[in-house]
């Protein structure tokens, strides 16, 4: 049986339409985000799936004159308006509602209504059945939970939309970023065999290896870890250990300076230690000159540098700079622990790193900002080139705290050049990326917007909410209202990868989730 909810009203068209009911309890079951159904204005068996977009309430008795003279009674807790012959039924309160059309799915095309509604037309709760039909996944999709009014029925992610068009994961601090994200991940690995390379800054995805169930199983023996090697890294095993009970197993990752392109070098040094004009004129110089001498043999040591910048770099400025550079670049070998400084360190290999059927967790815990950029920038760019030519297989990049990998503006940072070219080049190579932040606001307008789907969950900050909208095409500012009250574990989709903007209450995880907030209690207790 049909249940109904509303009647249409006013003037209608055929994508949005206004409907009342009463607010008896019986009608109360609408709220905000409902999926309904309608019938078409002609064919009489043909139903649409709308969206409530807005709701609100109006009693045009009670007004601020009605409500102030109520004051007084309404002091005794146990008086019931209907008490005093105030009854919602009989004095005119109506709920108002504004439904978005979404069409029909039929034979897997999308139909749209061609006449706009009647006025009078009944609108009825989308009942499951309707729901599983319209929202049908495709061949290539993966569930990552329920719909969020709906838990009988599961929400999809078309994966094909989700890795070749991006996406983004934004919410505040502590919204359930990384837990979505790592639901998605399983998701992906259970049903899939991509390759997928996670940049984890705070150390929080080695725990896809502690698998919490069997689809766990499957998808934490897809897990390699790999770290640099630092000051904390001893430390995060054996925390990990002790919070997981496995051992991670970890492989050390080297490359070599030579492995830095001529735009990643010069944004390194700028960061860390200035470069001067004519510093920068013989980097850019003899780089490239440095990165064949690499291809050519194999292995450069600091010396082997220096040496082809003596050579190459004489005359492109005076000898201060040329001095000046090396020094900056035997500073910057030094002190960068993931530079291949001995023929025994084994430097990393792309194929090993982007592998059918691996989950590569690339562990950045421990190192500075610069250095995590520039680990990212070497590795991501060297993903995207062998994929381009044809080397790799098909791969899907995670980069956790994106804003710092790619900021919004003129900040240098070795990293913001390659995952750009990976927004707007990655599609063509099936090299896909999810960029995850509290802070969409800081991030790169032109990186974010070339994420077509967005996962939203709990975002409250208005400069971020805004900035999200302008940015997106798919989400509105009523959705951006419904966003700022999420709970944990709610997420609004919006893009290619769903159907319609979903609603979604997401999965448990069937690893462990490694994200926590300390307790202030318990860290006390160890001091
Ligand atoms: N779907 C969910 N089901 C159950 N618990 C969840 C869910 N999503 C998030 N949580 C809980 O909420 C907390 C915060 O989640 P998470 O670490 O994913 O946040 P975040 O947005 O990544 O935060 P940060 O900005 O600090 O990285 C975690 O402790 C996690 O257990
Ligand atoms: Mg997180």
């Amino acid at each position: 049986m049909e249940k109904m909810i509303g009647v249409i009203f006013g003037v209608t068209s055929p994508h949005i339409v206004q409907f009342a009911a009463a607010p008896t309890d019986k009608m109360m079951n609408v709220w905000r985000g409902q999926f309904v159904m309608l019938y078409d204005p002609i064919q009489k068996d043909k139903r649409y799936l709308g969206r409530v977009l807005k709701l609100e309430r109006r009693n045009l008795l009670m007004d601020e004159t009605m409500a102030s003279q109520l004051l007084n009674l309404l002091r005794d807790p146990d008086l019931a308006l209907e008490d005093i012959g105030f009854r919602r039924d009989i004095v005119g309160e109506v709920l108002i509602g504004e439904v978005e059309i979404m069409g029909v799915r039929k034979n897997g095309i999308i139909e749209h209504p061609k006449y706009p509604f009647a006025p009078g037309t009944r609108i009825y709760k989308a009942d499951v059945d309707f729901l599983r039909e319209q929202l049908k996944p495709s061949e290539e999709s993966i569930s990552i939970g329920t719909l969020r009014d709906e838990t009988d029925v599961q929400a999809y992610l078309d994966y094909q939309e989700l890795v070749s068009k991006h996406f983004s994961v934004l919410a505040m601090t502590g919204g359930g970023k990384s837990y979505t994200v790592g639901v998605i991940i399983e998701s992906l690995a259970k049903d899939t065999k991509l390759p997928i390379v996670i940049f984890d800054p705070h150390s929080e995805y080695s725990s896809l290896l502690r698998a919490k169930n069997d689809n766990g199983k499957v998808v934490s023996q897809k897990v390699k870890i790999f770290t640099t090697k630092n000051s904390s890294s001893e430390k995060i095993n054996e925390r990990f250990k002790d919070r997981f009970g496995v051992n991670r197993a970890a492989t050390d990752i080297y490359i070599q300076l030579a492995d830095l392109e001529s735009y990643q070098i010069t944004h390194l040094l700028k960061i860390l230690y200035d470069l001067s004009d004519p510093q920068r004129r013989v980097l850019e110089a003899v780089w490239e000159e440095v990165r064949e001498e690499r291809k050519r043999s194999g292995y450069l040591t600091i010396e082997d540098i220096k040496e082809i910048i003596d050579r190459e770099g004489a005359g492109v400025a005076k000898e201060i700079a040329v001095r000046m550079l090396k020094t900056k670049l035997e500073l910057l070998y030094k002190s960068v622990l993931f530079f291949k400084k001995d023929v025994s360190q084994p430097e990393i290999e792309i194929a090993d790193l982007v592998k059918i059927n691996r989950i590569s967790v690339v562990d950045l815990a421990g190192l500075s900002l610069p250095h995590q950029q520039a680990l990212i920038a070497v590795l991501s760019s060297q993903i995207l080139e062998k994929r381009m030519e044809g080397g790799l297989p098909p791969a899907f990049l995670v980069f956790e705290e994106a804003h710092r990998f790619v900021p919004i503006g003129s900040i240098a940072t070795a990293s913001k050049p390659t995952i750009l070219k990976i927004a707007q080049e990655g599609r063509k190579f099936l090299i896909g990326m999810a960029l995850v932040s509290q802070r969409p606001s800081a991030l790169d307008d032109d990186a974010l917007s070339q994420c077509n789907t967005q996962i939203i969950l709990r975002l409250t900050n208005p400069v971020d909410q805004s900035y999200v909208r302008k940015v997106s095409e798919w989400v509105t500012s009523e959705d951006l209202e419904e966003v700022r009250a999420l709970p944990p574990g709610e997420a609004y989709i919006f893009g290619p990868s769903v159907r319609v903007s979903l609603p979604v209450k997401i999965r448990e995880r069937w690893t462990e989730h490694g994200g926590m907030t300390p307790k202030i209690k318990e860290e006390l207790e160890k001091f």
